[in-house]
């Protein structure tokens, strides 16, 4: 079986990937990654050399590239995005080419070659934001930052193609992933490593905004259980049980560097900063059995300790964003 997984360079395909290549089955999946190898993108999140690992360095938007893939595989697992609501607010251009081009170009080939189940990695953001309860996956997209409205677009893209042409697309919508190997733009890396380098760390607002914390070795769990047992023309909801304000989450990283509040600058809010997300999760459980396994407090541990012990895969990936971002001021 060969498996095509797009965007494992990132943080959450990789998880993904070096989860499916270190289970030695006899039933184990080649696995083709497609991937552009953005500034969130690296070559050092995959085992490069593993036997059952292919790994093709291009863009989700390539249709030529993408039919030429398409054509030897048997399953699709759609990881590959621009993933960061700061970039979108900056500019959205980049978003709608990947996400809903790109996801678009995949659909495309898929139906051509008859390739599925094909999941689509989707977002809790399309469900806009909650002030109390949750969203079950009935519940209408209301999404509010340019990132999630192209996040939503290529979520009903997929369900389209399921419901115009019968493809097998499956889509999951999960909340906000932590763990090992995220890119340090995300509030959870960016707060650890500037506390490590001993800077201070800049919290968004009054810090009151809420997210639901999922270890990404459980997300993606729940995104294998969807691959292997889920429904075609689904929408499952994969949740962690963890929900925190920024605030709350400050000062455990806080705690957890050895740090204090006078390390906490108090910045504007992000621009239509959505205030809480919350999904009801119980459809996967009940239909497929998910659970999360790892509990928040020894997860959050384990990561502080991982870019602490990991500063190699971290600081070049700083140092790269922040030239990129000093040549980008340069020009305007
Ligand atoms: P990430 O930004 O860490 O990785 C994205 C990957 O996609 C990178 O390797 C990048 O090089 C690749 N990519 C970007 N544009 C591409 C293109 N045009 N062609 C090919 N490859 C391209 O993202 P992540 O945090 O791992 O998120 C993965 C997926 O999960 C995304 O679809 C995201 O929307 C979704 N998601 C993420 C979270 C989270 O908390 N991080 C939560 C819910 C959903
Ligand atoms: O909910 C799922 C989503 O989670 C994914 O779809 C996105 O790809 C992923 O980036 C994430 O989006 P968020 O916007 O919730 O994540 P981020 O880490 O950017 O921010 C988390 C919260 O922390 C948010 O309320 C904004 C706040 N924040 C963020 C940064 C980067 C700060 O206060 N300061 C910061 O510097």
């Amino acid at each position: 079986m060969n498996l095509l997984v797009t965007g494992a360079a990132g943080f959450i395909g990789s998880t993904y990937v070096r989860g499916l290549l270190a289970a030695d089955t006899p039933d184990a999946p080649h696995i083709t990654v497609l991937d552009k190898l953005t500034y969130a993108g690296t070559l050092t999140n995959l085992p490069a050399s593993h036997p059952r690992l292919t790994f093709v360095q291009g863009d989700i938007c390539d249709a030529e590239l993408v039919d030429r893939l398409m054509a030897e595989a048997d399953q699709v697992v759609h990881f590959a995005a621009e993933s960061h609501v700061d970039r979108s607010i900056d500019g959205a251009g980049a978003f709608v080419r990947t996400n809903v081009v790109g996801t678009q170009t995949l659909l495309d080939a898929a139906l051509r070659h008859g390739v599925g189940p094909f999941v689509h990695v989707s977002t809790d953001e399309v469900y806009g934001s909650i002030e109390t309860g949750s969203w079950p996956e009935s519940h209408p997209l209301q999404p509010n930052s340019p990132y999630s409205a192209s996040k939503a677009s290529s979520d009903l893209l997929a369900l389209a193609f399921h419901r115009t042409h019968g493809l097998d697309v499956r889509v999951t919508r999960c909340s906000n992933n932590y763990g090992p190997h995220q890119f340090p733009e995300k509030v959870i890396p960016l707060f650890v490593s500037n506390l490590l380098d001993g800077k201070n760390v800049p919290l968004y607002g009054d810090g009151s905004n809420v997210r639901d914390w999922l270890h990404v070795e459980d997300h993606c769990q729940g995104i294998d259980l969807v691959r292997t047992g889920g429904r075609a023309g689904e929408v499952y909801n994969i949740g962690g049980g963890t929900e925190l304000s920024n605030k709350e989450l400050t000062g455990l990283l806080l705690e957890a560097c050895g740090a204090d509040w006078d390390r906490v600058d108090r910045v504007a809010d992000r621009k239509g900063h959505d205030q809480r997300y919350s999904v009801d999760w119980s459809k996967i459980h009940d239909e497929l059995g998910y659970t999360p396994k790892h509990d928040f407090t020894s997860g959050l541990a384990d990561t502080v300790a991982w870019y602490r012990d990991n500063r190699d895969w971290w600081e070049p990936l700083k140092e790269r964003a922040a030239l990129e971002s000093r040549k980008e001021q340069e020009k305007h």
